[in-house]
């Protein structure tokens, strides 16, 4: 089957550009002997997280536990990440189901979240590796590294638990002293941290800034994105996720209406854009309703018709994947796999 053939709207991944990104991570990481474990939030796809593990991955990182029973599922027993506090009953229950199964860590920033995960581990007869999330930018999770060493204490004394280290996200080079303050009290209270481990693909090359990390976590860098495209970490032809949309209305002279809206490519908006449109670079993807792209093509010199295919390049390829069934594996113009997104809609 070729592409043409695939009815739209159509989530695609051209294997030469992604295998040229994993290539491409691969050698940078390799070359600073830093581990590796992407994070499979991105693609939510078995095919593509075995495909990982092959590639040198040392584990893999899931957002969320229902990920990881997907990839547990499918035969992914593996060292496995979630980088997230698991707060409450019924996620308790999983976890220590999971961690029966395969090696889980995950992370924590509060005394109610290690007291809950060890309160279940040592009921449930399990072992589950915690690492304490630092405040790294962006004012999301995480504590100060003062905060972090009396965690790793509570995390060490306790039952059920084992210390693995620390962690934050995002990791820019700037981040490098809040690893060194934390990493120096943990030495100092005689705590062990096997694991420093940094994430993000915005900042993935510049990982070795950061010399403390043994791990890395990236997720996007295996497909790109809009995002990353005038980032500069990808080329468009780096950009391997694509929704293939068709033109269904021209409005007006300067618009053109796609059949991939907000349920197709997400509704992330970024820099005014909801993706970059391949063959007609100068158009701009300025909103969209659920089944409707809005393009205005007034600066395109040529115009798309109605009828003709064209390929978005998402902004955010996470959420992109996550409104999709499947996932068409492509290679020059050919499909060569379609990989049900088994994990998709996986939010608890
Ligand atoms: C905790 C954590 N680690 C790693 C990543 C991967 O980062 P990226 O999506 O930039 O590849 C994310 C992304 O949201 C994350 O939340």
């Amino acid at each position: 089957m070729q592409v043409e053939d695939l009815d739209t709207p159509v989530l695609i991944v051209d294997l030469d550009a992604l295998e040229e990104n994993v290539a491409r991570y691969r050698r940078y990481f390799e070359g600073h002997r830093i581990a590796f474990r992407p994070h499979i939030k991105t693609h939510k796809t078995l095919a593509l997280a075995h495909r990982q593990m092959a590639e040198g991955a040392i584990g893999i990182t899931c957002q969320k536990l229902g990920e990881v029973e997907v990839m547990v599922a499918g035969g992914l027993r593996t060292d496995t990440l979630v980088p997230y506090n698991l707060v409450g009953r019924q996620k308790l229950d999983r976890l220590t189901a999971l961690a029966r199964q395969t090696r889980m860590t995950v992370a924590a920033d509060s005394e109610y979240t290690v007291r809950g995960l060890s309160e279940a581990a040592h009921a449930g007869g399990v072992s589950i590796g915690v690492l304490v999330e630092l405040d790294a930018v962006g004012g999301r999770t995480g504590v100060s590294p003062q905060r972090a060493v009396e965690l790793g204490r509570l995390i060490d004394a306790l039952p059920g638990l084992e210390l693995r280290g620390v962690m934050g996200f995002p990791t820019p080079p700037k981040t490098r002293p809040l690893f060194q303050e934390a990493l120096d009290l943990f030495d100092r209270a005689g705590l062990p941290h096997p694991v420093v481990s940094g994430g993000s693909t915005k900042c993935a090359f510049q990982a070795h800034e950061v010399p403390e990390f043994t791990e890395y976590r990236a997720g996007e860098y295996l497909v790109g994105g809009a995002g990353h495209m005038w980032g500069g970490t990808h080329t468009v032809a780096q950009c391997a996720l694509r929704v293939i949309t068709t033109v269904v209305s021209r409005p007006a002279e300067g618009r053109a209406i796609l059949d991939g809206g907000s349920k197709s490519l997400s509704a992330t908006f970024r820099e005014g854009s909801m993706g970059h449109l391949v063959e007609y670079p100068d158009a701009r993807f300025y909103g969209a309703s659920e089944e409707h792209g809005h393009v205005d093509v007034s600066a395109c010199a040529q115009k798309p018709e109605i009828g003709e295919r064209v390929q978005v390049i998402p902004v955010h390829p996470c959420p992109c994947v996550n409104e999709h069934d499947e996932l068409v594996a492509v290679r020059k113009g050919r499909v060569e796999a379609v990989w049900p997104i088994y994990a998709r809609g996986k939010v608890r």
